[in-house]
């Protein structure tokens, strides 16, 4: 049992102080933000995350986690520091370390023995470093400490689970014994432990992301071959994803990724090849490909429409994906304003984001939690994030809603042979388009 500070409430300093309170640490999540920490305190959990809540009230009344603004003390009492403070991306596209450095002074200034310090936030190669010396800087050099990376791997909507079975914990530790003691804290979630130097640890957590959203990217370009050519892009990826090497996953072909991670580590890893003068021609493909996604699914539903002027359109999702509230580089934050920008009245449907959509789009268009009163009255409706329940919709009853049967998919949710029965013209992608001629009335 470790005593343990997590610097920052976020996705990853909630989830990882909670449940490695769970696994028997002693453990207290910090943020400067007093009025987050009481919330804390009473049990209101500032994100959606399915089962956190439950396991952040199950480790408080064991007694294992508590939460404190007061990060000075934490500090002090700690044996072990995590800092999972926000690295957001600046407008040029790399991350903004101000918080680290905030924290790592604070984390000097409070050194009254040997301590480990980990960065589980998503930091460029180097990041260890600079910690390093911000701590020996405003330190008194009496005490020893080590710096350790051990990025994070989960992902919104299954964190709990992807902690808890987590498939390998990367440690790169500038000591042996700050392995020891890291590894010591990850043997009740894996035993692939992969031991690394710092300066690997962090260039681990920028490839996979980056290796992850390239598989994206690719299967969206492929997607747009077939649109091309005829073909079926889920059949390729399932064509491919059965060859072992290749692996299934991450090959579903749609709008693009979006979320707190890839779009700002794709730009990060830019950066850091920009800066030691490496032309990394792949992931500006990546990059490039992603944002086209977007302008292409619009563009289809441009096209079908003619005119995109005085049209309403229903669109299914806010959240990036399903299961989060978190809009961040969400699809629905670009194409929102670009319909209602070209004259469309846009109805937008989510289940659990409209708030966090509304500090974004704003009142550009009406938001609802009622997927078929969103539905209802609409030329056009576009399916952005797959939401179980846009999943399971009853697609008869869509098309006696719309004004007429349209739906443009770029989640490719549903089956084309269902679509052509129904009756639908039916947009999805890198998949054959289905044409209700008749019954759209087209203004081109
Ligand atoms: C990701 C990584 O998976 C996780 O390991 C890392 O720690 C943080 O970034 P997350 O952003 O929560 O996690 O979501 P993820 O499930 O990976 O999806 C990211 C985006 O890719 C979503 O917009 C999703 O819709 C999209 N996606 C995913 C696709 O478009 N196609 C796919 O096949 C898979």
């Amino acid at each position: 049992m470790k005593k343990i500070a997590v610097l920052g409430t976020g996705y990853v300093g909630l989830v990882t102080g909670t449940c490695f309170a769970d696994s028997g640490n002693q453990v207290t999540c910090c943020d400067i933000n007093q009025l987050k920490i009481n919330e804390l305190i009473k049990g209101i959990i500032p994100i959606y995350e399915p089962g956190l809540e439950e396991l952040v009230q199950k480790n408080v009344r064991k007694g294992t986690l508590k939460f404190s603004a007061n990060i000075s003390q934490e500090i002090q009492d700690a044996e072990v520091i995590f800092i999972a403070v926000g690295t957001p991306m600046t407008s040029s596209g790399k991350a903004d370390l101000t918080y680290v450095k905030q924290v790592a002074q604070s984390i000097g200034e409070n050194l009254n023995g040997y301590k480990v310090i980990v960065t589980k936030s998503t930091v460029p190669v180097g990041t260890g470093r600079l910690i390093e010396s911000v701590i020996s800087e405003y330190s008194t050099g009496k005490h020893p400490f080590d710096v350790v990376s051990n990025p994070e791997f989960l992902r919104e909507g299954t964190a709990i689970k992807d902690t808890m079975n987590m498939e390998r914990a990367v440690i790169g530790a500038t000591s042996e014994k700050a392995f020891q003691i890291i590894a010591e804290i990850h043997q009740p979630f894996t035993t692939n432990i992969v031991n690394a130097s710092l300066e690997t640890a962090e260039i681990i957590k920028y490839a996979a992301n980056a290796f992850l959203a390239t598989k994206i990217s690719f299967i969206n370009d492929i997607a747009n071959i077939c649109e091309r050519v005829g073909a079926d892009v889920t059949k390729v990826s399932q064509g491919i994803g059965l060859d072992s090497r290749i692996g299934n996953k991450f090959l579903q072909a749609g709008v693009g990724f979006g979320g707190s991670c890839f779009p700002k580590d794709t730009a990060a890893l830019l950066h850091i090849a920009e800066d030691c003068q490496y032309d990394f021609k792949l992931i500006k493909a990546v990059i490039d490909t992603n944002e086209g996604q977007r302008v292409q699914l619009v563009n289809k539903l441009s096209h079908a429409l003619g005119s995109l002027k005085g049209k309403t359109i229903s669109v299914l999702g806010l959240a990036f994906k399903p299961d989060t509230d978190d809009v961040r580089s969400s699809p629905a934050l670009d194409i929102i304003p670009y319909l209602t920008m070209q004259g469309a009245i846009v109805k937008a449907y989510d289940p659990i984001a409209i708030v966090e959509a509304k500090k974004q789009i704003g009142y550009e268009c009406t938001y609802s939690e009622d997927i078929y009163e969103t539905i209802h009255h609409s030329d056009a409706c576009m399916i952005l994030t797959d939401w179980q329940d846009v999943k399971t919709l009853d697609l008869s009853l869509v098309k006696k809603l719309m004004n007429q049967p349209l739906m443009v998919d770029g989640r490719n949710l549903f089956d084309l042979e269902v679509m052509k029965e129904l009756g639908f013209t039916y947009l999805s992608v890198g998949r054959p388009a289905i044409h209700a001629e008749s019954s759209i009335s087209r203004t081109l």
